[in-house]
């Protein structure tokens, strides 16, 4: 399973690259908006800094917008996945960009059935946002489950990227189901590293360790 970090914080970027952890970056507009600054500027030093796929998201909400925009998306690196929300423009849009050879990730996922429609018009990525649903009293991975049997089913080569996480359940859920691809907010792959038993093993092993030195 691919790590994703859902962030446009290069910091956080850096952080996870440093771990050995980062196989690629999803970004929103959203997450852009929260750094500031020259959005094209940091979408190129994000690019740069990822040595793996970077989704960065349009703007528009009629194809021929996004289309335009996807152009000039993909030239900020070789890495750039061009993000489409999950709309009937922007299906249109994902024809047009399949053709083309660009790839993509069909965001804002919220049904097996949606996630059909990406991958039938060769979505690279399709990402379901399982948080949002669970907010609403749905469950997310039963969705991704479902997707999982649809994509195996007919040997569709899209990828789940399962989005919107909000804990380490999520994580595991994913795993269990076969997911491809997570994408994490940097909290929570903190919360995947710890756990107290481990810090109370390690202080344990190092105090009886110090006790024995000063015993010699
Ligand atoms: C990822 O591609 C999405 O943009 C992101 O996971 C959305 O998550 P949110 O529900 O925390 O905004």
């Amino acid at each position: 399973m691919e790590f994703f970090l859902d962030t446009a914080n290069l910091d956080q970027i850096k952080e996870v690259r440093e771990l050995g952890l980062l196989d690629g970056v999803t970004t929103n507009p959203t997450l852009m908006s929260r750094e500031g600054g020259d959005w094209r500027e940091q979408a190129a030093l994000i690019c740069e800094a990822v040595d793996g796929p970077v989704s960065l998201e349009v703007i528009g909400t009629s194809a021929g917008e996004m289309i335009k925009e996807a152009k000039d998306l993909v030239s900020f690196g070789p890495n750039v996945v061009v993000k489409i929300p999950m709309i009937p423009e922007g299906l249109k849009a994902l024809k047009e960009l399949t053709e083309r050879g660009i790839k993509t990730n069909v965001t804002l996922v919220f049904s097996p059935n949606q996630a059909l429609l990406a991958a039938k018009l060769g979505a690279t990525y399709v990402s379901p946002f399982v948080g949002r649903l669970d907010a609403l009293g749905q469950s997310g991975m039963e969705g991704v489950n479902q997707m999982r049997t649809i994509f195996d089913n007919y040997g569709f080569a899209t990828k789940i990227l399962v989005a919107s996480v909000r804990h380490p359940m999520h994580v595991l859920d994913s795993g269990l189901i076969g997911a491809d691809v997570v994408t994490l907010p940097y909290s929570t792959i903190l919360q995947l590293m710890h756990h107290p038993l481990t810090d109370k093993g390690l202080a344990a092993f190092l105090a009886d360790w110090e006790a024995f030195q000063k015993g010699n």
